[in-house]
């Protein structure tokens, strides 16, 4: 038996959970020694080591207990667990904790000139998609018999290459979507960061340091960096902008004295706002946008 374990935790190599993924983790305390390209990162001040893996790999990691912990998205988790399902298995992974990060969703997304009229435009179209357990899923709640192209990724060009008319993919800031001449047609499933665990009970010096580590978590979700936006729009931009603004709930909007087409906008952020957000809000027709840090808040 091994006398000092250390928790394995298992995140996204590189993608849209990474960067959020290690700022968790760095605001737990946590700090990690991890040379260029290594794919284990050292907890230097707690008995806590991070695999850097392919986010699609981390359910099974997790569930199979060559990782105590695991950071991923909610999208993965399901995919993985109708997949199980779809062979008779049940997903063994247990969830410890939604997080306030990684929020995107997975919609079908047209080509900018293609005619879409709701749902059944759908029927008989070949749909191209790295999440075909989750796709096939909403087409069969919808009634629809639609192609599904199953690809391992580049999903947004299948469009251009003639491979299918659609795609399903995750839209985050929806600049993939943008680069590739492609909009937003339906949302099949919402998703965020979740934090699973092995369904292995763990040895008592794991197990403290799993329940200290989520304790750090929870203060940290409770304070999480909000920002306070404020912008000038087109009235007629604010559905698209609204949309854009990460985690607003429901924004101020007052009127711009003399510019009767003309709104101000403020909106607080619970997420971070970066600047590709703000390049989106500018596109979208937003002027002067202005972002601020909220101190302290009471609901
Ligand atoms: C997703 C998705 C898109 C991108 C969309 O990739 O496949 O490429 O994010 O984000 P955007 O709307 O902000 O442009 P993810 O990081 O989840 O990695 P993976 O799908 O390659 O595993
Ligand atoms: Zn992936």
């Amino acid at each position: 038996m091994d006398e000092n374990p250390r928790l394995k935790l298992a995140v996204q190599k590189s993608g849209r959970l990474t960067d959020p993924s290690l700022d968790l983790l760095n605001r737990c305390g946590l700090k990690l020694a991890r040379g260029k390209d290594q794919l284990v990162g050292f907890g230097e001040n707690l008995p806590l080591d991070v695999l850097f893996v392919r986010d699609d790999d981390i359910p099974d990691l997790v569930q199979e207990d060559v990782c105590d912990l695991g950071l991923v998205g909610l999208n993965v988790l399901e995919e993985r667990r109708l997949e199980l399902a779809a062979r008779g298995a049940v997903a063994r992974f247990e969830k410890l904790r939604d997080l306030d990060f990684g929020r995107c969703r997975l919609a079908i997304a047209a080509p900018n000139e293609a005619r879409f009229d709701g749902p059944e435009t759908l029927r008989g179209k070949r749909i191209a998609t790295t999440y075909p357990f989750m796709l096939g899923r909403y087409l069969q709640t919808m009634d629809i018999a639609a192609e599904i192209v199953t690809l391992s990724g580049a999903v947004e060009i299948a469009p251009r290459l003639g491979r299918a008319d659609l795609i399903c993919d995750l839209v985050s800031t929806g600049s993939t979507l943008q680069a590739n001449h492609l909009r937003e047609v339906l949302t099949v499933a919402e998703s965020h960061a979740v934090l699973i665990r092995t369904p292995v009970p763990l040895p008592a010096f794991k197990a403290g340091w799993v329940e200290r580590m989520l304790l750090r978590i929870d203060g940290v979700e409770r304070v999480k960096e909000s920002k306070y936006v404020m912008l000038h729009a087109p009235r007629s931009a604010l559905p698209a902008i609204r949309k854009l603004l990460p985690g607003s709930e429901s924004p101020t909007i007052i009127p711009l004295d003399g510019f009767p087409e003309r709104v101000v906008v403020h909106a607080v952020c619970r997420e971070n706002v970066f600047w590709e957000t703000l390049e989106s809000l500018k596109q979208a027709g937003a002027s002067s946008v202005l972002v601020l840090p909220v101190e302290k808040m009471l609901a």
